[in-house]
């Protein structure tokens, strides 16, 4: 959110506020003081996940804590959901269209009409993750080669009852999953290491699930570098061993509608995979304002030109600063990714960097919840003219033995 809209939300919520406690609603955590995103989930069943601080901090300003696209939401995109909202008396369109078309022609501009039977939209790609480990073959369940990784994979496969393996084990499992660029740590893999990762640690006929997420801010060219070109690969390799890949994307990030709920799967086969994915999920599970977001936002090039030219602008100034005030963090992620994954070298520091991000209301992630990297926080890109703050918030730090 830009800053000038976040004051006419926060406003807005004001004065919803206002109209809730003449009707003598409250507002519970939102209203209490001190509260962090933390504590709204209810971390005992549930995974958590950054990106709630904005609900209950008193002061807020930027988001710091989520990998969405720091030039915010593109506006045409915003304009056709609300627009949308002008038809919520209806239901919205069952074959998904037409959205899923234009998000086809985005991801294949060549050759769409091949392809979108293999893609399946969903309510966020955490839907997708879940009914994909839902259909596949039960028995172990491996993570991708790297330290940590985005954790609903994880909580999916122990609902179902997977075997967990360890990201090093050897053992090759029934199913494996792999987020590239990693989101936390920003490793990436490129197409001929992440062919080799498959081969060497799925079963044959197992499920393999990437998720390329924050791939597309890689460049221009982000399709040559994506699992997305790679279809006679995949489909060889399901006739020839059985195994499934499947290519997820979340959208919420690279089009900054986490609100709105936006995902897909490009599946290995329409009629083994898709279709079957089809019947087991819920209708409708896309609504119609994410429907009319995407089929403009798969439309808006010139905010992914703008987006691949500012990203790592962004990025970089905001290393250098933090580097030129924190000479000892170590900041990780390649380049062109949409945060910054800090390592402070000190858990305690981590802690408080996390707590005096929330007291400017520029709340961070830190790396304890769900990723156990302690000594670790995750610094979104966001506008640089922002960054003063968040750093001036910071001062204290200097007095920790950095
Ligand atoms: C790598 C990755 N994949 C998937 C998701 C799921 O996002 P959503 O359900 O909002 O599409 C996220 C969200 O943070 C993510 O970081």
């Amino acid at each position: 959110m830009a800053p000038s809209e976040t004051k006419a939300f926060l406003q807005e919520e004001q004065h919803i506020d206002s109209v809730h406690q003449a009707n003598g609603v409250t507002k519970p955590v939102a209203a209490a003081g001190g509260r962090t995103g933390e504590q709204v989930w209810d971390t005992k069943t549930q995974q958590y996940h950054a990106g709630q601080d904005w609900t209950v901090l008193e002061k807020f300003i930027e988001d710091y804590s989520v990998t969405t696209n720091a030039l915010g939401t593109p506006w045409k995109a915003k304009e056709a959901a609300k627009r949308a909202i002008d038809r919520c008396d209806h239901y919205p369109p069952a074959n998904q269209e037409p959205g899923k078309s234009s998000l086809a022609k985005f991801i294949w501009p060549e050759a769409y009409q091949q392809y979108v039977g293999h893609l399946l939209l969903g309510n966020g790609a955490s839907e997708l993750i879940d009914l994909i480990t839902h259909l596949a073959p039960r028995g172990t369940w491996k993570p991708g080669p790297f330290p940590t990784q985005y954790k609903e994979y994880e909580r999916s496969a122990k609902n179902y009852n997977y075997k967990l393996l360890a990201p090093d084990s050897p053992e090759k499992a029934n199913i494996i999953c792999l987020v590239n660029p990693c989101n936390p740590t920003g490793d990436y893999l490129t197409i001929s290491e992440v062919k080799q990762w498959i081969e060497s640690n799925v079963l044959p006929g197992g499920f393999v699930l990437v998720d390329e997420s924050m791939q597309p801010w890689h460049s221009p060219d982000f399709r040559k570098d994506s699992l997305i070109s790679q279809r006679s690969y995949i489909e060889d390799l399901y006739k020839t061993t059985g195994i499934s890949v499947f290519v997820i994307h979340s959208w919420t990030k690279l089009w900054s509608c986490c609100g709105l709920r936006l995902g897909s799967v490009i599946c290995p086969t329409a009629e083994d995979h898709a279709q079957k994915l089809k019947s087991i999920q819920v209708p409708w599970s896309v609504n119609m304002s994410a429907l009319a977001f995407l089929d403009s936002a798969a439309n808006d090039m010139e905010y992914l030109e703008e987006t691949w030219k500012i990203t790592p602008l962004w990025r970089q100034h905001t290393v250098d600063k933090i580097k030129e005030m924190f000479p000892s963090w170590e900041c990780h992620g390649r380049d062109f990714t949409s945060w910054i994954w800090v390592d402070t070298n000190s858990a305690e520091v981590a802690k408080e960097a996390v707590r005096l991000s929330q007291s400017v209301g520029m709340p961070v992630r830190s790396g304890t919840p769900g990723y156990q990297h302690h000594t670790y926080i995750r610094v979104a890109v966001r506008n640089p003219d922002l960054l003063p703050t968040l750093l001036n918030a910071w001062k204290p730090l200097l007095n920790f033995n950095n």
